[in-house]
């Protein structure tokens, strides 16, 4: 087959596929049914433009079934042109014409087995003209929905790349599966026993026989009555299609939605099984005549209206289906003895199905929570097995709370499930907030960034607990995301505190030597680790970080009364340092000027001691002008900016809106006037 002569793909300018993509047009005298392919030349007849209408209804369009099965729009054109290869109007299991025909199919079979059962058990006159045109016209449509079959494509479950389309295949695989099924519920057996029985009763028709035959007519009317219930083997067609639309619509779904779908699903199921099993309640007495001792007899229902029939029969399904009671009476000879038991036993099991089914969908929706409830209550079992102290059972259940927060992810085995570049993507946008909030990262190299939060760990810590010690070996270093720490001195005083934004402990990491303080939690900080190995792998390809961070170490030594000169050896240390130094003071000064005039507002949060030593988190306004003069101070020194220099000067020469929110200094190197370090 040369497919370059059957067809060419074309995007047309305005020809739209009903989902939104561009549908594949034939050149002009390139149509081909059969597989024939176009003759060049113009030797075939140009289609007719229903044809080619029709025909582009048969083929696959990038629906949902079809992007699932295809994956992209390349594969899709691909299996259209295998499709008009295979030609003979076959329809495709992923044309829009089969989407709107088994849309059809599906409205057509509810309403069938609903009215159905109803019209069978509750109205007598099975020859009236309205019924005989409804069950005539949908007889009619479910045999043309098998004459649509033996025309469509199947979906082979495992090989999805492979419809079948040969007609000849389609044609074996359809009578081995689920023909005689359809064919059974879609053939009018009961009118085609009553064409026949009318037949022969003309031919051996005799006054004397008149008697006999009128309750012969009953018989024959009551059999094709029972005849008429095949046609709720399309029940097996609704379950078909039902489970097919879920497959493919309902499991790309948001999780909610599909669950919800999926209980209103099987709530429907139930009724409608509740439905059949109330007017097989009554239909049984009908067909019998209503036995005095009957459940219709004894409510006195014979001659009611349908509806209220209906009712009392639905009411009794349902109680037993429920296994609630029997209805009004209980049963009272053997035929509704038996019906009771068939209508409890086959509705209890539907019902436990039900409840198993809705219990495991719920669960699902929200695993989260519940492993959270389940790993809570393993640590509770745990506290108690180990007989732990009432306090610090206390600050467990605290840490849990505050650590989870009500919800359990297995996250490293989540993200170890993505690709590398999902991951990455992931871990930056979950740690947007650390990076905006961390001036630090802020104006830094965003390759920088991205290979930091990458290996950075999330870690809580309780008020009052020893996040390090002095004087042990570090092997990580801390960024707050949020929380305020305290960083005591060896001594006990309590130098300064650091709050959302800062880090910490990068002095060990930066010398090789011990703590050179203890940091306290003070309150529930949310912090973000970093290790040793990773900081120097981060470090050693961005040596200017490793520069900046070396300035703010050794500026922070020199607060504490330490000898700044272990961080580095290197001979500009002392000019940086002194430049981190003005920029801390200035920075100082402003907010001392700033909470004299009582600005609040909410630039940077700043940690200060008041005269009883109580720790209060103050919000300090820099306006651009003293932003401005700080860059400016930090252009002129030789501390290398973390991203480009020019850059930073710019933008805080030049206001704008973006950097009014940008610190551009960090907050932990922002020192209380009245402590003392040395
Ligand atoms: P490290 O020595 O690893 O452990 C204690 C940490 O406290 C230290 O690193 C610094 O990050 C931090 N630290 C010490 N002194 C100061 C200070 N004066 N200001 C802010 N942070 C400090």
């Amino acid at each position: 087959m040369n497919f370059r002569d059957v067809s060419k793909v074309h995007f047309g300018g305005d020809d739209v596929s009903l989902y939104g993509t561009p549908k594949e047009e034939l050149g002009p005298g390139q149509l081909c049914v059969g597989g024939s392919g176009a003759q060049p030349g113009g030797a075939e007849p140009k289609p007719s433009f229903l044809k080619n209408q029709l025909q582009a209804l048969f083929q696959p369009t990038d629906n949902k079934l079809a992007m699932k099965l295809f994956g992209s729009k390349k594969a899709l054109m691909k299996e259209r042109i295998r499709q008009k290869a295979a030609g003979h109007w076959i329809i495709h299991p992923c044309s829009n014409f089969r989407f709107y025909w088994d849309l059809c199919m599906l409205f057509l079979l509810v309403a069938n087995l609903i009215i159905l059962p109803v019209a069978i058990s509750f109205f007598n006159d099975d020859l009236s003209t309205r019924w005989i045109a409804f069950n005539c016209l949908s007889d009619t449509i479910f045999l043309i929905d098998i004459v649509v079959n033996f025309r469509t494509g199947i979906m082979q479950q495992d090989n999805s790349e492979q419809v079948i389309l040969d007609p000849k295949l389609i044609a074996k695989h359809y009578l081995k599966t689920w023909f005689f099924l359809d064919l059974i519920s879609s053939v009018p057996l009961d009118y085609i026993f009553l064409i026949f029985n009318q037949y022969r009763d003309k031919e051996d028709f005799s006054e004397s026989f008149q008697i006999l035959h009128a309750g012969r007519a009953l018989r024959i009317l009551r059999l094709a009555k029972l005849l008429s219930l095949v046609r709720l083997l399309r029940l097996s067609r609704l379950v078909r299609y039902v489970s097919q639309w879920e497959e493919v619509y309902v499991s790309s779904f948001l999780n909610m939605a599909s669950v919800f779908m999926r209980i209103f699903n099987l709530i429907s199921m139930m009724l409608l099984i509740g439905h059949w099993s109330g007017c097989l309640q009554f239909l049984v007495p009908m067909l019998q005549g209503f036995p005095s001792n009957s459940w219709v007899a004894i409510n006195e229902l014979q001659k009611s209206h349908w509806l209220e029939q209906y009712s009392w029969a639905f009411f009794k399904a349902m109680s037993h289906m429920l296994c609630i009671g029997y209805g009004r009476f209980p049963p009272q000879n053997l035929t509704d003895l038996w019906l009771t038991m068939i209508s409890m036993i086959s509705g209890a099991t539907c019902y436990a199905l039900f409840i198993g089914h809705a219990t495991n969908l719920i669960q699902s929706l929200d695993s989260s929570r519940r492993q959270y409830r389940e790993r809570l209550k393993q640590v509770e079992e745990y506290m108690a097995y180990r007989k732990l102290p009432r306090e610090l059972r206390t600050r467990i259940t605290e840490y849990f709370e505050h650590r989870y927060q009500g919800k359990f992810f297995d996250e490293e085995m989540i993200l170890g499930e993505l690709s590398e570049k999902l991951r990455e993507d992931v871990i930056n946008y979950n740690c947007r907030s650390l990076v905006a909030s961390v001036p630090f990262f802020a104006n830094a190299d965003p390759g920088f960034v991205s290979e930091v939060v990458t290996k950075l760990k999330y870690e809580v810590f309780l008020p009052g607990d020893i996040i390090i010690k002095e004087g042990t070996i570090g092997n990580k270093m801390f960024f707050i995301q949020e929380g305020i720490v305290d960083i005591v001195m060896s001594n006990g005083e309590v130098a300064t505190s650091l709050s959302d934004g800062s880090y910490f402990g990068e002095i060990c990491l930066l010398t090789n030597a011990r703590r050179t303080a203890s940091v306290r939690a003070e309150t529930y900080c949310n912090l973000f680790s970093l290790s040793v190995e990773h900081f120097n792998t981060v470090l050693d390809s961005y040596p200017l970080m490793r520069r900046t961070m070396e300035s703010v170490a050794a500026e922070r030594l020199n607060k504490i009364g330490k000898n700044p000169s272990i961080v580095s050896n290197r001979e500009d240390l002392t000019n940086d340092c002194k430049t981190v130094n003005a920029i801390v003071n200035a920075l100082a000064s402003v907010a001392a000027t700033e909470q004299c005039d009582g600005g609040t507002s909410s630039e940077e949060s700043m940690m200060t001691h008041d005269a009883h030593g109580h720790k209060s988190r103050h919000h300090h306004h820099h306006n651009l002008l003293d932003l401005g003069s700080i860059g400016k101070a930090l252009a002129k020194g030789h501390l290398p900016r973390p991203k480009s220099e020019n850059n930073f000067a710019l933008s805080l020469d030049q206001p704008s809106p973006l950097n009014r929110n940008r610190p551009s200094f960090h907050k932990s190197d922002t020192f209380h006037k009245d402590t003392s370090f040395q």
